[in-house]
C-alpha cells in the first residue's frame, strides 16, 4: 500500500496472467495461445504496414476492419466495436452496462478477469455455482438484477451451452444486458451472433488472441445491437479515441481475410485436442470433454500441483488455479508439443509407480 494510491487503486484485486517465460525452448501449454504461426498474409500485412504512415494517428472508427468483420458475420459495421484485446472489450462493457448497484450473475468457475473488473467498477456480483458435470447452470443464471456474463465455451472446463440454454438466459433477463464471451467459438461451439439480430441487450465478445493465432497484437471486437454499440464507443472514446494502432489493424483484416489457412490451422488443433484427450484417458486422467483448445484435467495418479511443478521442472508450462486445486488446465500445443507432454506426463506417473 503506498499513501499516493487513490482509494481506486487500493480497492483493486488485479487480474493475474499465465507465466511467460523469456526462455525460448520451453512447451507453452498455459495461456491457451495458439501453436502455429499467424496467417502469412496478415504477417506480410503487418511487415508492410511499417511505414511513413506511421506518424499519422490509426483510424479511431476503425471503419475499414469493421466492414470485414461486418461481412464474415452476416451483420451491419454498426454492430462491431473494436478493442485492444477482447480484455479491453470486456472491460468498456462492464462500465457501459453494469452499474453500480446492481448485481450482475457469472458462473462461479469462469474467467477470473470478471470479478477484477466488477471489483474495480464498484459493481456487485453474485457467482453461480456450476452443474456437477462442470456445465454452466441455466436456471441459476436467469432472473439476474444487473445483467449476466459468461463465456461460451466457458473457461476453464471447456464446456459450451447450446443456443437454446442461451437463448433461455437471455429471454429470462430481458431488461438486462447480457454478454458472451465467445474467446474460444471457434474451436467447436455455436455462435450466439444470430441472436444479437433479436434481442438487442446481447453483446458478443470475440478475439484474435485465439483462432487467429495474434494474441501478440491485441485484437478484440464486439457484436451487437447499435444502441449497445454506441454506448461501448462512447465509454472508449472518454478513454482513449486510437485504441488499435496501425499495425494491428493491418494484421487483422488479412487475417480475417484468410479463412483457408484459419480452417486449416483450427482443424488441426481439435484434432490434437481429441487425441491429447485419449492418451490422457489411458492414463487414467478424468478429461472434461473440451469445444476449446484446451483440457481441463483431472490426474488421479499424481496432485493436480505436483504434476503441474514437476512438468515445469521440465520447461513445459501448463495452468494451475490455486482455487480449483484437482485440476489443470493443458492448453492445446502443436502435435510435436503434444506427444512431448503426453511422454513426460507418462515417464512421471510411472516413475511414481516404482
Ligand atoms: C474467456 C476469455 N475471455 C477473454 C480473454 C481475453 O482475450 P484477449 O487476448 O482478447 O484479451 C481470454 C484470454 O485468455 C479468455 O480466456
Amino acid at each position: 500500500m503506498s499513501k499516493f494510491w487513490s482509494s481506486t487503486v487500493r480497492k483493486t484485486k488485479p487480474y493475474v496472467p499465465g507465466e511467460q517465460p523469456n526462455e525460448t525452448n520451453v512447451i507453452k501449454l498455459n495461456t491457451n495461445e495458439n501453436p502455429y504461426p499467424p496467417s502469412p498474409k496478415a504477417l506480410e500485412a503487418m511487415q508492410f504496414a511499417v511505414n511513413d504512415d506511421l506518424r499519422k494517428y490509426p483510424s479511431p472508427t476503425v471503419d475499414s476492419l469493421r466492414k470485414v468483420i461486418a461481412k464474415r458475420e452476416d451483420i451491419e459495421p454498426e454492430n462491431v466495436f473494436v478493442g485492444n484485446g477482447s480484455d479491453e472489450v470486456l472491460a468498456f462493457a462492464f462500465q457501459a452496462f453494469f452499474e453500480p448497484n446492481e448485481a450482475i450473475k457469472f458462473p462461479e468457475i469462469t474467467y477470473s478477469f470478471y470479478p477484477v473488473y466488477a471489483k474495480l467498477y464498484d459493481i456487485p456480483y453474485q457467482t453461480v455455482p456450476l452443474k456437477d458435470d462442470f456445465s454452466i447452470d441455466v436456471e441459476g443464471m436467469c432472473e439476474s438484477i444487473g445483467g449476466v456474463i459468461f463465456p461460451n465455451p466457458n473457461a476453464p472446463t471447456g464446456i459450451a451451452l447450446n443456443l437454446n440454454e442461451v437463448e433461455s438466459i437471455i429471454k429470462r433477463n430481458p431488461n438486462q444486458v447480457i454478454i458472451i464471451d465467445e474467446a474460444y467459438v471457434d474451436f467447436g461451439a455455436d455462435t450466439a451472433v444470430p441472436l444479437t439480430k433479436k434481442y438487442p441487450n446481447v453483446l458478443i465478445t470475440r478475439t484474435l488472441s485465439k483462432s487467429h493465432a495474434l494474441a501478440g497484437i491485441r485484437l478484440g471486437y464486439a457484436i451487437g445491437s447499435s444502441e449497445l454499440i454506441e454506448g461501448l464507443e462512447r465509454i472508449k472514446n472518454s478513454f482513449n479515441s486510437y485504441t488499435i494502432n496501425r499495425i494491428t489493424l493491418a494484421g487483422a483484416e488479412a487475417a480475417m481475410k484468410d479463412d483457408i489457412y484459419y480452417d486449416q490451422t483450427l482443424n488441426q488443433i481439435i484434432e490434437t485436442r481429441e487425441w491429447t484427450k485419449q492418451e490422457l484417458e489411458h492414463l487414467e486422467f478424468e478429461v472434461i470433454p473440451s469445444q476449446t483448445n484446451f483440457l481441463f484435467v483431472k490426474p488421479t495418479k499424481i496432485t493436480a500441483k505436483e504434476l503441474y511443478e514437476t512438468l515445469k521442472q521440465q520447461e513445459i508450462y501448463i495452468r494451475f488455479f490455486e482455487n480449483l486445486e484437482d485440476y489443470l488446465r493443458i492448453s492445446i500445443g502443436s502435435e510435436d508439443d503434444m506427444k512431448t507432454f503426453v511422454n513426460e506426463v507418462t515417464n512421471i506417473i510411472n516413475s511414481i509407480k516404482v
